[in-house]
Parts: C-alpha cells; sequence; structure tokens
C-alpha cells in the first residue's frame, strides 16, 4: 500500500537523510540507484520541484538523460541500510545489478520504481537541466571538488524534477 503525502511536511526528514544519503533511482536501460547528499526541496515556475546534482562520470546519468524522469527514495526515522549505501553510494551500475540489492516497488506516476527499505518515496520528472558553469563556481570550491586532475571535466549536471508523486510505501507493498 502506498500513504500518499505532503511532500513539504517532510522537508526536515529529508534535509536530515541527505547527510548520509538518500538514494536517486532511474531507470534507463535497466534499473539503477545511486546515493547522493546534494539536492534541495522547493518551488521554481509554481511548480513542486527536487533538484539533484550528477557529475558526469556516473552510471545514473546517462539514464536520466534518456529517460527524463527519476524517482527519490528517502529513509524514515533515520534507518539508514549500511549496505544500500555501499552499493549504491560506492559501486557503479555499469558493472552490477544494483536491483539485486534492494527491493523494488512499481511507481505510480513515472516509470521508475521505489525502494521498500527507504519508504519515502518521491516520483520526478526533469523539467530542467543545466551544466554547471565552471567559471562561475567561487575559486576554494572549484579546487575542493573539481581541481584534482581526475575531476576536471567531472563537474556536476544539474536537474529539477517536477514532483508528480509522493507516498510512503507501507510494510504489506
Ligand atoms: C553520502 C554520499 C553522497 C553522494 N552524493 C552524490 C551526489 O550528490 N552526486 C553525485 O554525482 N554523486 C554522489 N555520490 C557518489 C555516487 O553515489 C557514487 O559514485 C555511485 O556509485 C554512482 O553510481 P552509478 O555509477 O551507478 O550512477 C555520493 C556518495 C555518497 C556515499
Amino acid at each position: 500500500m502506498k500513504e500518499k503525502v505532503n511532500v513539504f511536511d517532510y522537508a526536515e526528514t529529508i534535509a536530515k537523510a541527505l547527510r548520509p544519503g538518500i538514494l536517486l533511482n532511474s531507470n534507463g536501460d535497466k534499473f539503477n540507484s545511486m546515493v547522493i547528499g546534494w539536492g534541495h526541496l522547493g518551488i521554481i515556475w509554481g511548480r513542486e520541484t527536487f533538484c539533484v546534482y550528477v557529475r558526469q562520470s556516473r552510471y545514473t546519468k546517462a539514464q536520466l538523460d534518456k529517460t527524463e524522469e527519476f524517482t527519490l527514495s528517502v529513509p524514515l526515522d533515520g534507518m539508514i541500510d549500511k549496505e544500500i549505501v555501499r552499493v549504491c553510494g560506492t559501486l557503479s551500475g555499469r558493472d552490477i545489478d544494483k536491483a539485486d540489492y534492494v527491493t523494488l516497488v512499481e511507481p505510480q506516476t513515472n516509470s521508475t520504481p521505489g525502494i521498500k527499505e527507504y519508504p519515502l518515496t518521491i516520483e520526478c520528472r526533469i523539467i530542467y537541466t543545466q551544466d554547471q558553469i565552471l567559471d562561475q563556481i567561487p575559486e576554494e570550491i572549484l579546487n575542493r571538488y573539481y581541481g584534482v586532475s581526475e575531476d576536471i571535466g567531472n563537474f556536476h549536471t544539474l536537474y529539477i524534477g517536477e514532483i508528480v508523486d509522493a507516498y510512503i510505501i507501507k510494510e504489506d507493498e
């Protein structure tokens, strides 16, 4: 069962969950999920949205560019699953099938599944995409995140997802 929610009632839960990481699910050539620590809930153009930042090197990036949608999975009550964080936060969908490590739950409005272990589910449709403009980033941040040789060219792309559904996956799903 899915219990519909007003996602803004969970703003604090989401903000606190971002530090250890929430999940950004995609469903291009196959299901994939990656941990994200950067993101924000808000409003633009009068629409409820969630912004995510994805490095060029992520398998997830190609998936998002293909399907133009994503689903976020957020743990409730601080219930972080260390194995999910390890698999989805350090391994790539290029090398493994992350669907083998989580319990997928059919989406309601878009085509990207949620995850039972992280029940707060936010389905999004991408309405805006922008590569970072590196010369507009303060130098100290540039050096920290993009200054090392292997990170040059590995900047982030911003995806703004319009929230098309939000619910909590209940136990009997
Ligand atoms: C706590 C945490 C937060 C992370 N936040 C982000 C993020 O916001 N953006 C990003 O591109 N990668 C982030 N990562 C790294 C990706 O989760 C990681 O590289 C992942 O293996 C990419 O999977 P993929 O290649 O299947 O897309 C984070 C990792 C951790 C552990």
